[in-house]
């Protein structure tokens, strides 16, 4: 799985660098930056100019290494951003631990009111971060606003929580001689300082499902929401940004002043976060790769299977951790032949739909990589299989059939818009193949049957967190609990009871009564 993986931090309204493929370019000319044209003038209603500060921690900064964000539909210079040295990540670590003091002294309800605030500020601003999104990342602008708008409703969701997270009073089994005389409550505390390590796919929305949820949990983090926090005389610090590359993102996986890592972005990289994270028996939340597949069965309602595999394998040009790369049906629709009117709708609506490019060159690579890999392996290309000859990084949306369902390039996550279609016979071997990846984020059967729904959502049905009926396997709303298992690391994020990832549980017994009864019935004497 080929996503950039960041470091520490974006500030939702700056330019989100593109650690390795910007890296690797030497910073561009003033006179070559789309922030200069006449075109791009909206860049400056977000305060971004040529260069841009990626420190805040109350005050904005960056002295270290310089690296331009390029657009991915021209390969175009966009602006500049100057990341955080080291010196700089020690004291925005530290005044974010100062800044927790404050924060956390604050009535949860009302850290839900600044959240409020901050989803209000989003609201205000939505098409203009969407569009800088669409600009920096490539995907298409609908899918930029709406995942601003994931921020937005997860920062709503927040809110309600403010004033609902808690933990249960259990009863006691210590009796003293007349009356229990112990209370047995949970308390849940905040860990702390949260860094959040995100990608470049869903660089406002995978934030924003942490910080919302983070801040109301009485956590300091380190990003940033700057207006809203001054506004409210509050320290900048409590969402801090130190933007950088690995060295950054190596500091907060082994800083022990950093209590919970939230880490998105490759298995590979998760890896390496989560044993350096691990080895300080730290927290760490992952949400690593994907590889999800659809399963149609015969009885599927073919108007909507189409659209849903449509956008789930091509939307944000199947750069989403949810992006489904295996489709595995029984029908001769959606197979082998292009004269099938099935696949024959879906290529049509692949060449009609409006699309994005590949985030880097480096991605393009990948794309051509993994079709010589597929056509190797025995693949038949069905529709795609090219660079369009545009500027960008512009793919054909593809698809492949003919594969074995256990083929090395089936079962490895390209982060691009590659389908494999793949034939099955029984339900059986159907959610075996569902489950034989190594990763567990996300799964969708398509069917009317009610038994065969209840053996999905059951034990022996899809191992993955995010289980589907008639519905794609991307585009998650934010009140569920988002992650999955396995190779994917296992973290919940978002809805649900997610909060509790952000906390840290204490179990505490009070004894109000005179007596000294040991659980177990002990008689210590
Ligand atoms: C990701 O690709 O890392 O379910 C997140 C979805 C989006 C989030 C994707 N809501 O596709």
């Amino acid at each position: 799985m080929q996503r950039v993986v960041l470091f520490s931090a974006l500030r939702h309204s700056a330019l989100t660098a593109r650690v390795h493929s910007v890296r690797l370019l030497p910073s561009a000319a003033m006179s070559t930056l789309l922030i200069n044209q006449p075109k791009y003038a909206w860049l400056k209603e977000l305060g971004l100019s040529e260069d841009n500060n990626g420190v805040y921690n109350g005050t904005w900064g960056g002295t270290g290494e310089v690296v331009t964000s390029y657009c991915p539909a021209n390969n175009e210079p966009i602006a500049r951003v100057r990341q955080a040295t080291m010196a700089e990540y020690e004291e925005t670590v530290q005044k974010a631990r100062e800044a927790w003091k404050v924060w956390t002294d604050i009535p949860a309800p009302k850290r839900g009111e600044i959240v409020r605030q901050i989803g209000d500020a989003l609201r205000r601003k939505i098409k203009v971060l969407g569009s800088l999104v669409s600009l920096e990342m490539g995907k298409i602008y609908v899918e930029g606003v709406g995942e601003v708008q994931e921020y937005v409703d997860v920062c709503d969701y927040a809110v309600g929580l403010s004033r609902m997270i808690g933990g249960p009073v259990l009863p006691s089994e210590k009796a003293t001689s007349s009356h229990c005389g112990h209370a047995l409550i949970e308390q849940w505390n905040p860990v702390g300082l949260v860094g959040i390590i995100t990608a470049f796919n869903f660089p406002v929305a995978v934030y924003g499902w942490n910080n919302a949820i983070a801040l109301i949990c009485g956590n300091v983090c380190l990003w940033i929401v700057a207006e809203v926090l001054e506004q409210n005389n509050l320290p900048g610090a409590i969402c801090s940004m130190t933007c950088g590359g690995a060295d950054i993102g190596t500091a907060i996986a082994k800083d022990e002043r950093v209590d919970l890592v939230s880490f998105t972005g490759s298995t590979h990289v998760g890896k390496q976060v989560a044993l350096m994270v691990q080895e300080r028996f730290g927290r760490q939340l992952l949400e690593l790769g994907g590889n999800n597949a659809i399963i149609v069965f015969e009885d599927a309602d073919l108007n909507l299977v189409v659209p849903s595999a449509l956008f789930a394998s091509v939307g944000t040009a199947g750069q989403r951790c949810t992006t489904t790369r295996r489709l595995v049906t029984k029908c001769n629709f959606f197979f082998l032949s292009i004269k099938d009117e099935s696949i024959f709708r879906f290529i049509v609506f692949c060449t009609s739909t409006l699309y994005g490019p590949l985030h880097t060159k480096q991605a393009v690579q990948q794309y051509l990589a993994a079709i010589e890999q597929a056509k190797q392996q025995g693949g038949t290309l069905v529709c795609g299989g090219k660079v369009m000859d545009r500027p960008g990084n512009y793919v054909e949306p593809t698809i492949f059939t003919g594969l074995a369902h256990d083929a090395p390039i089936v079962h490895t996550e390209t982060f691009v818009p590659i389908l494999y279609v793949i034939k099955f016979k029984t339900e059986e071997e159907a959610f075996a193949w569902n489950n034989e990846v190594k990763q567990g984020l996300s799964s969708s059967i398509f069917t009317k049957d009610m038994g065969r729904v209840f053996r999905w959502l059951g034990p022996k049905g899809s191992d993955c967190g995010i289980v589907n009926v008639n519905i794609p396997t991307s585009g998650a709303e934010i009140g569920g609990a988002f992650g999955g298992e396995k190779h994917t690391g296992g973290g919940r994020e978002s809805g649900s009871d997610s909060w509790k990832q952000y906390m840290r549980r204490s179990t505490c017994t009070i004894n109000y009564s005179k007596d000294l009864p040991l659980a177990q019935g002990i008689k210590f004497e």
